[in-house]
């Protein structure tokens, strides 16, 4: 199979998995808690590309960790990117009317009911970690859970979100843009990675190799989501385009200019994938994921 093939199906198994797993962990409940539920759902199984989750999939394959194990944590990080975009469209941020195709969760429910939906789902997702179904090693789930309270958290995503609120104060602070983008999205990915290799009991040598990748890997999707954000098509990324341009917001692409944007991503993918080295062809499906991240339009 054409290598484009091969990784296009491992993506679509991956995220068939992941909606499986959410839709079990999210049950329909009668009652006052029905509305929640729904919102919850709604947020968290649309048609995201699940790239977290595959991250953790594929990292924790290095090691040969038990794949229920890996489908768990990559839920679990779901549940948390679900929340995040749910707080991120809300009007008192970026104010999005569409995601992934659809309404927002505000939208299609209301604020209320969206900031509580995103509140619930980054609470389950420690719900889910801490389950000894798991893992059944305490101190596995404390170091996944520790390490998922730091990425999500004000030194992590939440850090990089209020830089971004106010990312049009930032001029030409390429410094400042660089720590915004690597806490509010890099932070979600270094963790995929990390879960990996804790699940996997990696040497310091392949973590450390792991959290490179994930750094350059994780600015570098970024920097194409602004890049999208300029030049993508509505109906391919599934959300409004010139959101940053229109909140006067400072990104790679506004402060380098589109090109030079473009010529960033082609260098941190070429960095990311000289950490990949240590594993050999064993980790050739995350290599060829970071020629795809390179070229995506979705
Ligand atoms: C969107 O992430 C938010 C960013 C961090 C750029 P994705 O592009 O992974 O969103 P989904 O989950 O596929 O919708
Ligand atoms: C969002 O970045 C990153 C999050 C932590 C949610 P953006 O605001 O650029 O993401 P989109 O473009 O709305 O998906
Ligand atoms: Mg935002
Ligand atoms: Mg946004
Ligand atoms: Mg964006």
């Amino acid at each position: 199979m054409p290598v484009n093939a091969q990784l296009e199906t491992l993506l679509n198994e991956n995220a068939d998995r992941i909606t499986v797993a959410l839709d079990a962990l999210l049950p329909p409940v009668q009652g006052p808690e029905s509305e929640l539920m729904s919102a919850m759902r709604y947020a968290a199984l649309g048609n995201g590309k699940c790239l977290r989750s595959f991250l953790v999939l594929q990292t924790g394959r290095l090691f040969d960790v038990d794949e229920r194990a890996l489908l768990r944590v990559g839920a679990a990080l779901e549940c948390v990117h679900c929340y995040s975009l749910v707080h991120d469209d809300l009007p008192c941020m970026d104010n999005d009317d569409l995601r992934r195709g659809q309404p927002t969760t505000h939208k299609a429910y209301n604020e209320a009911i969206a900031l509580l939906a995103g509140d619930a789902l980054l609470t389950l997702a420690f719900d889910i970690i801490a389950d000894e179904q798991t893992h059944m090693d305490p101190h596995i789930r404390i170091s996944l859970v520790g390490k998922l309270a730091h990425a999500a958290g004000a030194k992590g995503m939440v850090g990089g979100q209020i830089m971004d609120m106010y990312a049009q104060n930032l001029g030409d602070d390429i410094a400042a843009v660089t720590r915004m983008q690597r806490l509010k999205t890099g932070g979600l990915f270094q963790y995929a990675v990390e879960a990996g290799a804790i699940l996997g009991r990696a040497s310091t040598e392949a973590t450390h190799a792991l959290i490179g990748f994930a750094h350059d890997f994780g600015l570098a999707f970024q920097i194409t989501d602004d890049i999208l954000d300029t030049i993508g098509d509505v109906k391919k990324v599934g959300k409004a385009v010139n959101k940053d341009a229109n909140h006067g917001k400072a990104t790679f692409v506004s402060l380098l200019g589109l090109e030079p944007a473009k010529e960033r991503v082609k260098i941190l993918c070429e960095q990311a994938k000289g950490h990949l080295r240590i594993f050999g062809t064993k980790a050739e499906i995350l290599a060829n994921l970071i020629d795809k991240i390179e070229v995506r339009q979705s």
